[in-house]
């Protein structure tokens, strides 16, 4: 089994309206709104790839997953099955409302729920961003979801042995017995991540790349004219390479904004980070974590 790439991320929101200044001003995307309230951002040639779902509290409610052709995603359903894995099949208000084709969908290890698809909607027109420069590189998918996860090897094993993703880098932390997974299922040098805090469950951030490195500056700049603030800093990568910001976004979630993501080839092996090591670092340079601004509200207790 072998994935397209992340497709859509979904979350409630107390404060879904927000993106509608917030998606265009800051981050260039489109914005729309589906008659039941639902407010939808647009980045590429999709019909959308975020959906903010008006609701009393932040949490993540799905991840979408493309599976590319028909056959890969009757093959993606078998290959789940046989796994053990228990999947729902998506009745015809599930996929109108997720404008998609066929999908179905089931819930990792800790609770999260996953919709594995085919043929989502296009656009009725050519993407514009707010800026001259906006233009999302979604080549390999929309980009990145990184989880924190109560038992690590739990979701290593999941991800690796059922979803057949394949491990990029491990980074051991400063955090004694504490490390990152990386996991790709097609050129992205990561589609997932993993970090293990115990008896917590959800979305550390997603990540969305941008084609233009000015783009990522100007986008920076209005997130703090805007008054976001920063889980981490703007900075770079070691591991890919990719510079970056790390935006408090409304709805207690963490959306990050990059530039200059280095692929992975067929010749990459699994590398090892040991940047608990005095004076090692994950990153070239920037990206300080912003203590006061406060975890993600989109991480739970495991079972909420
Ligand atoms: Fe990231």
């Amino acid at each position: 089994m072998r994935l397209h790439g992340l497709g859509y991320v979904g979350l409630q929101s107390t404060e879904a309206g927000e993106w509608k200044t917030v998606g265009p001003d800051v981050f260039g995307m489109q914005v729309g709104e589906t008659p039941d309230g639902v407010t939808r951002l647009r980045l590429d040639s999709r019909g959308y790839r975020f959906a903010l779902h008006p609701g009393p509290d932040n949490r993540l409610l799905y991840v979408g997953w493309d599976a590319g052709y028909a056959q890969d995603l009757a093959h993606a359903r078998e290959h789940l099955v046989a796994q053990g894995v228990e999947v729902h099949e998506g009745d015809a208000d599930l996929r109108s409302a997720r404008q998609v084709l066929d999908l179905f969908w089931f819930t990792d290890p800790f609770g999260v729920r996953h919709e594995i698809f085919t043929g989502q909607h296009f656009g009725d027109r050519i993407f514009h961003g707010t800026r001259a420069t906006t233009e999302f590189n979604t080549e390999n998918g929309l980009g990145h979801a990184v989880f924190v996860v109560p038992d690590l090897q739990q979701a290593v094993a999941f991800w690796r042995d059922v979803m057949g993703f394949e491990t990029t880098d491990v980074i051991k932390l400063r955090v004694p017995d504490t490390e990152m997974w990386f996991l790709r299922c097609n050129e992205r040098h990561h589609c997932v991540a993993f970090m293990a805090i115990p008896g917590l469950v959800g979305l550390d951030h997603v990540m969305v790349e941008s084609t233009s490195m000015s783009e990522v500056g100007q986008a920076y700049q209005a997130a703090k004219r805007h008054g976001l603030k920063m889980q981490l800093e703007l900075g770079e990568h070691y591991m890919d390479r990719t510079t970056s910001f790390y935006a408090r976004v409304p709805g207690g979630w963490t959306l990050e904004l990059g530039w200059g993501a280095q692929l992975t080839d067929e010749q990459w092996v699994t590398r090892y980070f040991d940047v608990s090591r005095p004076g090692a670092s994950s990153e070239v340079w920037g990206h300080e974590f912003q203590r006061e601004t406060g975890p993600a509200e989109v991480v739970r207790p495991v079972g909420t």
